[in-house]
């Protein structure tokens, strides 16, 4: 008898299962699961920055595991960041607590080029394919790890602006001043993800998710020039067979079809676009992941629990839904709460096509 798919990844598929069993549950992580509010994390972290956190092999696999342990979730996400290729690769990039990445010398003329060479994995980051493979060694087959990386855009923004940004009002200069030069960096940071799903992939990463978080800046005409046909290049040398391809934005209801036309064989809703609204906007086919509003879970729990009723009502038992966030959890939240949506989407959700 063959095994039969866990969860997360029969969803992805968007095959129905039998209600009742493993089978037919719908799946559930959330994004940022790992992370301040729980208190497990804070006790283990310690000071200094998220990049020596990730660094440390048996640091990282075990931050990994916390929230599945906690949750119950039906998948693992590696504990890392979207700008790890970029600090591996000596561009000068740090994540500072309570901010996000900052950039001492961010990226400002065709010189700076040079300072994106390729990443070699094996190399770069062994630790990432380290923690890759301890992870897979140590989960349930009925858990699989994601694996991600940052979309060339967020990448971008980051190494352009220096830090985070409201505006994005150097990146959009950049994009619309020196279209040429632009592309060229898009290109870079397309090959620095395809190198690093590469290689958490070949050491066993079962569904890998591009995070394009703050492609939602842009509208519809500037993403499909200056965007998606890197976004693009990044899914089209990572697909393989039976291997989810998770596309993720904020702010994004307004590009779903074109972030799914990238190549992504499911994709994040945030909390604005309602689900059943989110089904209309990508081809058949595409299953959905998502969409539950984070801060909603600070809310007595009735309310909490509306809501993540409202989610699985207008998915209507469609067999291709991941249960999510509509963006990551809050430092705020209580992992209480939370136990309890996997366990009521568990209980409640139905993925069996009627
Ligand atoms: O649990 C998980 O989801 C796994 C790990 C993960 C982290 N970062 C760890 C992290 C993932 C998937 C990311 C991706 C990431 N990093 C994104 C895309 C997801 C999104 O939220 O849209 C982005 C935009 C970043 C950049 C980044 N890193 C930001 C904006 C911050 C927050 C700064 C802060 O301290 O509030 C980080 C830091 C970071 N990355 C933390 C974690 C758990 C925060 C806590 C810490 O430093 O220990």
């Amino acid at each position: 008898m063959t095994e039969p798919l866990p969860p997360l990844l029969r969803a992805c598929a968007g095959l129905p299962g039998e209600p009742g069993t493993l089978s037919g549950r719908v799946p559930v992580w959330f994004m940022r699961q790992a992370g301040r509010s729980l208190p497990e994390y804070r006790a283990l972290r310690g000071e200094g920055t998220i990049l020596d956190a990730i660094a440390n092999v048996e640091l990282a696999c075990e931050l990994t595991l916390q929230p599945v342990r906690r949750y119950g979730v039906d998948a693992a996400i590696l504990y890392s960041d979207i700008v790890v290729p970029a600090a591996a690769i000596g561009f000068g990039v740090d994540v500072a607590p309570g901010t996000g990445p900052v950039v001492e010398h961010p990226f400002r003329s065709a010189a700076d080029l040079q300072r994106l060479r390729p990443l070699e994995a094996d190399l770069d980051t062994p630790y990432v394919v380290d923690t890759v493979r301890a992870l897979v060694a140590e989960l349930p087959d009925e858990v699989p790890l994601i694996g991600f990386a940052g979309a060339p855009f967020t990448v971008a923004s980051y190494l352009v602006e220096g830090r985070p940004t409201r505006t994005w009002l150097r990146t959009k200069a950049l994009m619309h001043g020196d279209e040429a030069l632009w592309h060229q960096l898009m290109d870079r940071l397309a090959d620095l993800a395809i190198a690093s799903l590469r290689s958490q992939i070949d050491a066993g990463a079962r569904a890998v998710q591009l995070f394009d978080s703050w492609a939602g800046a842009l509208n519809p005409q500037d993403y499909a020039r200056f965007v998606l046909p890197h976004s693009r290049k990044v899914f089209d040398a990572v697909a393989r067979p039976g291997l989810p391809l998770i596309h993720f934005g904020v702010d994004t209801g307004e590009l779903l079809g074109l972030m799914a036309s990238a190549g992504a064989t499911v994709m994040g809703v945030d909390w604005r676009v309602p689900l059943d609204e989110a089904r209309r906007r990508v081809p058949d086919g595409v299953a959905l992941q998502g969409n539950l509003d984070p801060a909603v879970c600070a809310a007595p729990w009735e309310a909490v629990a509306a809501a993540v009723r409202d989610v699985l009502r207008r998915n209507a038992g469609h067999p291709g839904h991941v249960f999510n966030l509509g963006h990551g959890v809050l430092p705020e939240l209580d992992p209480e709460v939370l136990a309890r949506v996997v366990e009521l989407v568990h209980a409640e959700g139905r993925a069996d096509g009627t």
